[in-house]
């Protein structure tokens, strides 16, 4: 443990740690630019695959201290958070209730919904028009499932908020060793940002551990000063939870917010070529949401020259793949069977 912190929450063993951090040899060779360094949290299981069962490892161990019996929690209709929420709440013996914000899809659900619905996860959907009014939502449930003699705990959006920043916070641990065993100086770590838990706990983790690497999260939907702002209060609720003083002006948070594409969950033509790219040229699976994007961005910087002082680049590779499975009809990809051979 290279972080000097006297105090640990509990915490619940599910996912699969240590991830691989990986050298993408061929993608580096291309881009003539810095090592490029993939760190493997897609693998932290299977269906509950991506960040948030690291979140979820500290979020739920609370939960469970409470003596809850329901979660309730939030995000969009193909959300990664929810669908790892509802995996591990079945797992857990847990009640599961999701609060989506969409309209309810006319056909059988795909991607990370098929999967929550599979696991008998409760799902109300909301248009965005009500959803926005999130917290009258939440206490609606939550006197619901009182009034039922149920004991509900929130989750709030992506599993971001002052105890799921241990999550991110213990990957740095994980990290920092990778790095000596594996003797590489990381001039940048770099992350997808969408509720800013992750950048949190990177960053955070950075900081006390006196790494010195910079956290660069890519945002995927919302601007550098929404982030800048959230990132902190992150930080500042994992403060005031435990006791921790931290000095905030130190914390080292960048975010680039140039290559989030027209909106949340929707992306440009690039962004799905750099998907078959990677995927065809190192075997590594993207997502349009979140990692591409991400991953699109740092491509562009290598190749402007941001990074040509540093050595070495770390992608935390956060997961995703379910939501690609949601928008396979934009890969532009058709099926060219060459079926010679066969004589009869
Ligand atoms: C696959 C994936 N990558 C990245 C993120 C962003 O992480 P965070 O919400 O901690 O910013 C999320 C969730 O929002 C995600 O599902």
């Amino acid at each position: 443990m290279r972080l000097f912190l006297t105090m640990i929450p509990d915490k619940l063993d599910l996912a699969q740690l240590p991830t691989p951090l990986q050298f993408l040899s061929r993608l580096s060779a291309e881009l003539k630019g810095p090592r490029i360094w993939v760190k493997r949290d897609d693998l932290t299981g299977c269906a509950t695959s991506g960040n948030k069962v690291r979140k979820l490892e500290f979020v739920l161990a609370q939960a469970i201290a409470e003596s809850a019996d329901t979660l309730l929690t939030c995000g969009g209709l193909q959300s990664n958070h929810c669908r790892a929420t509802a995996v591990l709440g079945a797992q857990l013996g847990l009640k599961v209730h999701l609060i989506l914000r969409g309209v309810p899809p006319e056909q059988l659900p795909d991607g990370n919904l098929l999967l929550a619905s599979l696991t008998g996860a409760e799902i109300s959907c909301y248009p965005l028009s009500q959803y926005q009014h999130l917290k009258e939502l939440f206490d609606y449930w939550l006197d619901f499932y009182r009034g039922r003699g149920h004991k509900p705990f929130i989750i709030p959006t992506g599993a971001s908020d002052g105890i799921g920043v241990w999550g991110y916070l213990h990957c740095v641990n994980e990290l920092a060793g990778q790095f000596s065993e594996q003797g590489i100086n990381p001039g940048a770590i770099i992350c997808a940002t969408g509720s800013g838990g992750t950048q949190a706990g990177l960053t955070l983790g950075c900081h006390l551990s006196r790494l010195n690497i910079p956290v660069i999260g890519f945002a995927v939907c919302d601007d550098a000063v929404y982030f800048h702002g959230k990132i902190r209060d992150d930080i500042g609720d994992w403060q005031k939870r435990y006791g921790i003083s931290v000095d905030t002006e130190q914390l080292n948070i960048q975010v680039n917010d140039r290559y989030m594409g027209p909106s949340y969950g929707r992306a440009t033509p690039e962004i799905f070529s750099t998907i078959r790219h990677m995927a065809t040229l190192e075997g590594l699976i993207l997502d349009p949401v979140y990692t591409a994007k991400a991953f699109y961005g740092l491509i562009q910087e290598i190749k402007a020259g941001t990074f040509q002082d540093v050595s070495d680049i770390v992608f935390v590779h956060t997961g995703g793949l379910f939501g690609l499975y949601a928008q396979h009809d934009k890969l532009g990809l058709s099926i060219n069977s060459s079926a010679a051979g066969f004589i009869a």
